[in-house]
């Protein structure tokens, strides 16, 4: 894809985010930071019936403009393919700086994968609450 219109959707995704906000129902509540710029991220997740999907998940948070299109992206993309908590938590580090464009966030991994490192440890919280493996069954 080339630049320009790479740069484009990461600022679409930062001025009209997908999916922020609070979760009332949220079984889990997550809060991730960057420690280097002090920018933060909260998960607020609820699991399906299965155990392994996702019924619902947003974020809150402050940060810079790459760390917030990040998570808007990765939380319009889970919600659309409607993925299991364990292909989220398969998911790749270097894929996410990929899919935000490697020219642009390269130099940037901490901002790129805030949002999906948080979204890794709610999951890992909530099958941990509820004594899942990675596939919702029950260990
Ligand atoms: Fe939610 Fe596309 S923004 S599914
Ligand atoms: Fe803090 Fe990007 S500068 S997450």
């Amino acid at each position: 894809m080339d630049r320009q219109l790479q740069i484009q959707i990461l600022l679409d995704h930062y001025e009209r985010p997908r999916h922020r906000g609070a979760l009332e129902e949220a079984d889990v509540r997550m809060p991730g930071g960057n420690p280097g710029c002090g920018d933060v991220v909260t998960i607020h997740l609820k699991g399906a019936e299965d155990h392994s999907h996702i019924e619902d998940v947003t974020y809150e948070g402050e940060g810079c403009t790459i760390s917030m299109a990040a998570a808007s992206m990765i939380l319009e993309e889970v919600h659309e393919k409607n993925l299991t908590m364990d292909e989220v938590l398969r998911m790749d580090y270097n894929e996410m700086i990929d899919k935000l464009g490697r020219q642009i966030v390269a130099s940037r991994p901490k901002c790129a994968t805030l949002g999906l490192g948080t979204l890794k440890a709610a999951i890992r919280k909530y099958q941990k609450d509820r004594r899942l493996d990675a596939a919702g069954v029950e260990r």
